[in-house]
């Protein structure tokens, strides 16, 4: 299995099962900005190598000062760590919850978070049949059941769905403790509009955080941010580890913020090519989900006899790398994420699938 670390993206597992060197996939089954990383990342990364015999600057606070001024928000209210894993098993870790609700489907680290928190997981189901939307009703219906903190993608991963406000409204009312993941949030032109990081800066208990390794594509640097109360992020810099964001990352972190240009030609390209590739896949017989993020939760036509595990490993041995969502909490075997990507790397996609499925239809037929 593709996912035996539990994510996309692991391109030594791909290697081992599909008999081809790392670097020869087109992958489709993590999220990268296939635009980025941004010019300047190298030059800024070189400059940190000249600095890398001292310690990184233990409080952040170029980035964070970059960061604060990018939002709107307090510096104080920031805290800048190894990427949004690290930010989402802090948030948490400050929590304790000891019964924390999470949409299922929904990223996986929130479970293992709330378990290294020392609590459990309440599933909140979501459902197909309204495009996976998590409803008011469903979030008070998790408070009603003791659950005494939510976790909540804005996007949600993998349905590339956001949070609409009555739910937030309703996360924000019946919970004092609210994680909200916006890893994929700086996709969405209208992000400043959508953020509840202004929110989160002011009330004690929501957490905002935020992944800078896909919109700038830079995941082996790893970097993302916690946004809370001053408080809130007073407790969790007790909790961490110091150093966490190391002297590289948070030099690329404050050159690659600074790329507006790269950012606007990310946010032009995006909404145009992910409809191309949903009509395109739709045109397939796939079932698409509307998605704001830079990926695409799509399910299997119920007669296609196949498994996303099948298309997936079919689709590896010819280089191409896409999500098998059957680890999700609440999907099976018949839904499958893709990234958006670039054109001709799209292309890719849509032919190796297309190809898979007349082998199979052939297949049937005789
Ligand atoms: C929804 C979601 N949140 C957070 C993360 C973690 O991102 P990072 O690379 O910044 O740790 C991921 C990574 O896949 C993700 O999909």
């Amino acid at each position: 299995m593709l996912e035996r670390y539990g994510h996309g993206g692991d391109l030594e597992t791909a290697s081992s099962l599909y008999g081809r060197a790392p670097d020869d996939f087109v992958d489709f089954s993590s999220n990268m900005n296939p635009w980025g990383p941004p010019e300047g990342a190298r030059a800024a990364m070189l400059r940190a190598w000249e600095r890398v015999g001292a310690y990184p600057d233990p409080a952040a606070r170029a980035l964070r000062r970059a960061l604060a001024e990018r939002h709107g928000v307090p510096m104080e209210a920031i805290w800048v760590g190894n990427g949004a894993a690290e930010a989402i098993d802090l948030a948490l870790r400050a929590i304790a919850p000891k019964l924390a609700a999470a949409a299922a489907p929904g990223f996986a680290e929130y479970e293992t978070a709330v378990a290294h928190a020392g609590g459990r997981l309440l599933d909140l189901p979501l459902s197909p049949d309204d495009g996976f939307r998590v409803t008011p009703e469903a979030v008070r219906g998790a408070a009603a059941q003791g659950a005494d903190a939510i976790v909540l993608g804005h996007p949600n991963n993998p349905t590339g769905r956001t949070l609409d406000e009555d739910a937030a409204e309703a996360a924000l009312d019946a919970f004092r403790n609210v994680v909200v993941d916006e890893a994929f949030l700086d996709f969405s032109p209208d992000e400043e509009r959508r953020t509840l990081i202004r929110r989160a800066a002011e009330r004690p208990g929501l957490f905002v955080t935020r992944s800078m390794t896909k919109f700038y594509a830079i995941p082996g640097l790893r970097l993302g941010y916690v946004v809370a109360h001053p408080d809130e992020i007073r407790h969790i810099r007790g909790l961490a580890v110091p150093w966490s964001a190391n002297g590289i990352a948070l030099e690329v972190g404050a050159a690659v913020l600074a790329d507006r240009e790269f950012a606007a030609r990310t946010l032009a390209w995006l909404p145009p090519e992910r409809a191309w590739l949903a009509e395109r896949l739709a045109a397939l017989g796939l079932r698409v989900f509307p998605s704001a993020a830079n990926f695409l939760l799509v399910r299997l036509p119920e007669d296609a006899g196949t498994t996303a595990a099948d298309v997936q490993a079919a689709l590896g041995r010819d280089g191409v790398l896409v999500r098998s969502c059957a680890t999700f909490r609440g999907l099976d075997a018949s839904y499958m994420r893709v990234a958006v990507k670039r054109r001709e790397a799209n292309e890719r996609l849509l032919a190796a699938l297309a190809a898979y499925f007349a082998e199979r239809k052939e297949s049937m037929r005789g």
